[in-house]
């Protein structure tokens, strides 16, 4: 059983199927209604493929595959302090939990301890692609790109940008021209890597406007129009940052057309269609308006928004009243999980906040359906890669999981699935008597890491649940 998106309300099903995977992690076919004879008989000789040459792997008894999580936006070298944040709120989060951390990892020992971490950690929860802030320390971001490349998962890397005096001394770029040849250098290493950018992307990151002063933020966006590189930031997570914006940055300063935190990122051209903004919590109606106007992307956090007190996004009117391309993001370690089926369980209970919110409607709330499209196709077009990864289709690659459910039997103990072809499972108790999409919401809201038997990435078996 293979289970895809192929719209924001729609997972498609499909049994009895086929997907035929080249060399290079190719889609090359995708067969429905079909089985092992047909795949020999047929299937094999139309591609000029050898059974020999053909390694099959299946979905077994309570089993499906899915495709990769795809996490819009988590910070790796935060990883060791998820769960840890107390009663803060952004901006004295910031101070106390986070600027310490990051600031430790010019020790490459501690950035390598912590990002191979990372990396395997999401990787088992299913994560095949990842947007990484890292930090400021470029040979420590390089090494986080190198890691991601040898250990398979899919990544863009962001050197983050950030020299304005809100934050401390012992943190920040000592000019504006020096966040920019740091983020060079990590973009020369990443073309050195991977010279076709083919599964590690630099990302260009202003860590958010008030970290950054005017003269850097125009200088990264004209560095993003001339590299036509993706670019990552934050924007609009809370009340006193948006407070803080409108103060740091009046449109009589920035030439912006109002004094919006959209309108800041607008006038330096950090607002376009290639932009990965991150919490979208408080935008004013104009201001969506701007971002949807601009292509921009949002990547909806919904663990790190109720951790830190933020806010509830509502996600749902900005996908279907102003058509804004989102997915979902850990946002480790504001949010307290690396996991992205965390992500996709929080964003349907807070959306029923939003909902029974004021202001709230019955049309707030994601459905099963809608948060594993977040999870899958729509961070894909989040990250730009909306053609390659995100679903079961000739011509995207094999980024996928195999995903497992625990059987129990009539003595109410867990057993083995029936018959030979039963599969290890995960945690999540299946009868036997639910449908396959009560399955689904079963693994949504009670899956964990347990459940992630396989992952994939371009056709590289990346994890094993052991
Ligand atoms: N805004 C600026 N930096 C950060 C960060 O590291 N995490 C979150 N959640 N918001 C931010
Ligand atoms: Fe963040």
């Amino acid at each position: 059983l293979f289970v895809h998106s192929t719209a924001l309300d729609e997972l498609e099903y499909l049994h009895e199927t086929a997907v035929f995977v080249d060399k290079s992690g190719t889609i090359v076919a995708v067969e429905k209604n079909c089985n092992e004879e047909k795949v020999r008989e047929t299937v094999l000789a139309r591609l000029g493929w050898e059974a020999a040459d053909v390694e099959v792997v299946k979905a077994r008894g309570g089993q499906f595959f899915f495709p990769g999580f795809i996490d819009t936006h988590i910070h790796a070298p935060q990883y060791p302090n998820v769960g840890i944040f107390g009663s803060s709120t952004l901006l004295d989060w910031l101070n106390t939990y986070t600027f310490p951390l990051e600031a430790s990892f010019s020790d490459k020992a501690k950035a390598r301890q912590v990002y191979t971490r990372v990396i395997r950690k999401t990787l088992s929860h299913g994560t095949t692609c990842a947007a990484y802030y890292a930090t400021i320390d470029v040979p420590s971001t390089n090494l986080l790109a190198d890691l991601c490349l040898v250990s398979g998962q899919r990544a863009l890397i962001g050197r983050v940008c950030m020299d304005s005096d809100l934050s401390p001394d012992y943190y920040r770029d000592a000019s504006p021209e020096a966040s920019i040849a740091a983020t060079k250098a990590t973009i020369e290493h990443i073309r050195t890597i991977d010279p076709a950018l083919s599964l590690i992307r630099p990302v260009i990151t202003p860590r958010f406007a008030p970290s950054c002063t005017l003269p850097l933020l125009r200088q990264l966006g004209d560095l993003a129009k001339e590299t036509a590189l993706p670019i990552q930031t934050h924007i609009s997570e809370n009340k006193s940052e948006v407070a803080l914006v409108r103060e740091l940055f009046p449109p009589s300063l920035t030439g912006a057309a109002d004094d919006s935190y959209a309108a800041v990122y607008d006038a330096v051209g950090l607002l376009t269609e290639r932009t990965v903004l991150a919490h979208a919590v408080h935008l004013t109606e104009h201001e969506a308006d701007l971002v949807a106007a601009r292509k921009a992307k949002i990547s909806h956090c919904p663990c790190s928004n109720s951790a830190l007190t933020s806010g509830a996004a509502p996600v749902r009117r900005l996908l279907l009243d102003r058509g804004i391309a989102c997915g979902l993001g850990t946002d480790v370690s504001g949010g307290y999980s690396a996991s992205v089926l965390e992500a996709a369980r929080q964003a349907a209970l807070v959306s029923r906040h939003v909902a029974f919110g004021p202001g709230g409607e019955e049309r707030d709330r994601l459905s099963v359906d809608e948060v594993l499209f977040l999870a899958t196709r729509g961070g894909a077009e989040v990250v730009g890669l909306g053609d390659k990864v995100g679903g079961f289709e000739v011509g995207m690659e094999w980024d996928a999981q195999l995903v497992g459910l625990g059987a129990i039997g009539e003595d109410g103990e867990e057993q083995e699935w029936e018959g030979e072809d039963g599969g290890p499972g995960g945690n999540v108790d299946v009868f036997g008597w639910e449908s396959w999409p009560e399955r689904v919401a079963k693994w949504v809201y009670n899956g964990d890491d347990r459940n992630t038997v396989k992952v994939w990435v371009k056709g590289r078996l990346v994890h094993e649940r052991k």
